[in-house]
């Protein structure tokens, strides 16, 4: 009925989260409200864990993409399911050790890690780097001599694929940031160069294509390239290069018109075309990573608004104003992403008329749905948007000075405080006079 499957209705005509009323949760904590339901959170790690268990005999680790959503909360849960985790700068670094996150499957991005990044990560032990340019290589290898240790690394690399999908969140072609390409010998040049290096150990190779993609062909084509880099590595260099990460990018349903591949099917096919290739090449099987992060996270939450206006321009447009907006959500100025709402308090009426619902920012393109069919909507109902557990809360801004939503954990009909909403006095605590 909804786009995610753990949503229901009561006898009230309520929408329900994790056995929670929403109405009820809106509430009793207030309005913006990010609420993320850790059942399926959870669930969502065990299915990847779990398929690369049976297509891939557990020679491969999931690791979560903290981006998608990045609390001491989710860190937690994600460790509790024996994930490990990407990290992509200080501050998820940082939250992953506050967590008590185990150090050795923790793996750290970025496409321009400053030296004190690289610092704090080389002096906490980080699991593995994902080393993205020549710069890089070098400050982590004296980083690493200066702690007296070998640091485990793999390459971000380009593949070449180009996956269909916003050009903001593509990133397997060598017009992009990040990472070295393949085709210009990039690629191979900086491996090169590592294995001379005495710091630093080349143990794999990665490559992430992009993001909200539904094709699993891009995801096979790029894990043959990778393989065939992998031989000739082996080839050239004489290393055997033992993990393959294959990044993270599995498409999810926002509404309707999206149609996701089932995650556990990726990691099947991904693995058959992997053991194909090392059969060809003559090298040994990877140990493969992959990183979702938006197909974990964003299923398992709701953000909950209360509406404060309703503005019928007549034969222009309706607009329905809510609590919130860009600064909880700005997927929509972004990328004009779509969503799927609710009245949570009239959770199944007909959707009868089609409106706009708009935040609360100084921004004419504050925008949380464009043209949605609606049921009609009154000042003070609740409004529920889907599937915002990604990519919401990870990149909510202050603009306007507008505080950020708490976010609670509901969890089989209990519901608890998981990052508490932000005060007037949150938003002033760094300001100098
Ligand atoms: N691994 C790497 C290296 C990545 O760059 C990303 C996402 C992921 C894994 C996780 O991808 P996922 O499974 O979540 O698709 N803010 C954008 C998405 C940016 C994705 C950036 N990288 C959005 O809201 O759509």
């Amino acid at each position: 009925m909804f786009v995610s499957e753990n949503l229901s209705v009561n006898e009230k005509n309520h929408l329900v989260i994790g056995k929670n009323d929403a109405v009820e949760l809106a509430k009793e904590f207030g309005t913006p409200l990010y609420v993320l339901d850790e059942d399926l959170f959870r669930k969502n790690c065990r299915v990847y864990k779990n398929a690369m268990d049976k297509y891939y005999g557990g020679n491969g680790l999931v690791l979560y993409a903290n981006k998608a959503l990045c609390t001491l909360f989710t860190c937690r849960a994600a460790m509790e399911e024996g994930l490990g985790v990407d990290v992509v700068s200080g501050g998820e670094l940082y939250t992953a050790i506050k967590a008590g996150f185990p150090m050795d499957k923790v793996y750290f991005h970025g496409n321009n890690k400053t030296a004190d990044e690289i610092d704090f990560a080389v002096k906490n032990g980080v699991g593995c780097f994902i080393v993205d340019n020549v710069y890089e290589l070098e400050t982590l290898n004296e980083t690493a001599k200066k702690y007296g240790v070998v640091q485990n690394i793999m390459f971000r690399i380009k593949p070449g694929v180009d996956a269909h999908t916003h050009s903001f969140i593509r990133t397997g072609q060598i017009d992009s940031k990040f990472g070295v390409a393949l085709e210009n010998g990039e690629a191979f040049e900086i491996t090169e160069k590592a294995c001379k290096m005495s710091n630093v150990k080349v143990v794999g190779v990665h490559c992430h294509i992009g993001s909200q993609i539904f094709d699993i062909e891009p995801f096979k084509e790029a894990a043959d390239i990778m393989m065939n880099f992998i031989g000739d590595v082996k080839d050239k260099l004489g290393l055997e290069i033992e993990q393959l990460n294959l990044g993270g990018g599995y498409g999810i349903m926002y509404t309707e018109n999206d149609d996701p591949v089932p995650y556990d099917e990726y990691i099947k096919h991904v693995s058959e075309v992997v053991k194909a290739a090392a059969e060809k090449r003559n090298v040994k099987l990877p140990f493969i990573l992959m990183e979702p992060g938006r197909s974990i996270a964003a299923p398992a939450g709701v953000t909950l608004y209360t509406v404060g206006g309703v503005k019928d321009i007549k034969n222009v447009r309706k607009y329905i104003s809510v609590d919130g907006g860009m600064g909880d959500n700005p997927r929509y100025i972004l990328y004009q992403s779509e969503y799927e709402a609710v009245v949570a308090n009239n959770a199944s009426a007909a959707r009868t008329e089609k409106v706009t619902i708009a935040g609360k920012c100084c921004e004419s393109g504050d925008i949380l749905l464009n043209d949605a069919m609606m049921p009609e909507i009154h000042v003070g109902d609740t409004l529920a948007v889907l599937a915002t557990g990604a990519y919401n809360y990870s990149m909510a801004s202050n603009y306007n000075r507008i505080p950020r939503p708490a976010m609670v954990a509901v969890s089989d009909g209990s519901a608890r405080v998981i990052v508490k909403r932000e005060s007037y006095d949150d938003l002033i605590k760094n300001d100098v006079l």
